[in-house]
């Protein structure tokens, strides 16, 4: 029977994707960009934030010299958001240090802000025809399956199992078809809940497979449950227009355009006037709306307020504005804000 990496490459080039709109190149800016957008979000919604980045911001050094809201509105929706303010800094740093050319080794490329071992390898794979190891989420998720490791692979003895194993596996060249198929793979048949063994190159040797454990591997996280958080987003609205404000450079979303947070319990006539100089004329608290993030699960409370008024904002509070709809949908808003600015959400009550 062929090897591990024989099947893989035969299986990419008849049945893996080859014409996504970051491959057939060896530009390393539109490489680094996919690899970062790809850390977390599937291919099929990268596409298009993929496209319209570089239309706005075609080389490395113009995403250097762009003002970070502006990459921030490029990158809303996505999530994660400190990935757009490392590409950023990453950015500004390939033009400052090395002359706005990346640089091609696995170990310098790690340097940069948001690039891990894994990141920098599927860089130097992919843009220089480098010899490396990837070891992502669905990579990992292939190999513990494959070879029948046990433990959570985000434990650091598990993890550098699974790296030996990634170096170990690496075939002598088709490096880049190699690469691509453990992506592929790991994303379109070796899937979390609903994998396709029958479909799977590798199934003939795969100890989970014949094991009957694909469900059992790799072993889940124990016990650390998401943590809750409760609190209130006021949707201000006065004559049609809904007021936004900047969050502060430190927590979940920092740098984005939100609605202003507040405790459930408080006391919402006295904090508007305090804050923005507003009087509150009528309010409506709206169904809870449950937000997942990685570590921490967010009920939040929208309450729709109008408000009478001229805007005056305390010294201590973020800068903030009110702004039409279409004006408010072109800022860069976390995933929950935007989809509470739809009309329905919004002028119902006012
Ligand atoms: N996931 C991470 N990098 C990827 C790539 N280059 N293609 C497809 N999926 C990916």
């Amino acid at each position: 029977m062929p090897g591990f990496a024989s099947r893989l490459i035969a299986w990419q080039r008849q049945q893996g994707r080859h014409h996504l709109p970051w491959q057939n190149t060896r530009d390393a800016y539109r490489i680094w960009l996919s690899e970062i957008m790809l850390q977390q979000t599937q291919v099929t919604t990268v596409i298009e934030y993929y496209l319209r980045f570089v239309k706005s911001f075609p080389t490395v050094q113009a995403l250097a010299a762009a003002p970070l809201v502006r990459v921030l509105e490029h990158w809303s929706g996505l999530g994660y958001y400190r990935r757009a303010h490392h590409l950023h800094a990453a950015a500004q740093k390939v033009v400052k240090d090395y002359g706005g050319v990346f640089p091609d080794s696995q170990e310098q490329l790690m340097v940069l802000p948001g690039i891990g071992r894994s990141t920098a390898a599927a860089i130097a794979v992919f843009a220089f025809g480098h010899r490396a190891a990837i070891l992502d989420g669905n990579v990992r998720r292939l190999l513990a399956r494959h070879h029948g490791i046990e433990g959570f692979p985000g434990l650091p003895a598990v993890e550098k199992t699974l790296w030996a194993l990634a170096e170990k596996l690496l075939p002598k060249q088709h490096l880049e078809t190699y690469t691509q198929g453990l992506m592929d793979i790991g994303a379109q048949i070796c899937t979390r809940s609903k994998p396709q063994c029958a479909q799977c190159p590798l199934r003939s040797d795969c100890a989970a497979y014949h094991q009957d454990r694909v469900h059992e591997l790799p072993t889940p996280r124990s016990g650390k449950k998401a943590t809750r958080r409760d609190f209130c987003l006021l949707m201000l609205c006065r004559n049609g227009r809904i007021l936004l404000e900047v969050r502060a450079n430190r927590g979940i979303w920092s740098g984005l355009w939100s609605f202003p947070e507040c405790d459930t319990n408080d006391n919402l006539a006295a904090l508007i006037r305090a804050r923005w100089g507003l009087t509150l004329a009528a309010k409506t608290v709206q169904p809870v709306k449950i937000h997942k993030l990685t570590h921490r699960t967010l009920h939040i409370t929208p309450i729709l307020v109008t408000v009478r008024g001229r805007l005056r904002c305390a010294a201590t509070a973020p800068e903030a504005r009110f702004l039409t709809l279409s004006e408010a949908r072109q800022c860069a808003l976390p995933a929950p804000v935007r989809q509470l600015l739809a009309p329905d959400r919004l002028f119902s009550a006012t």
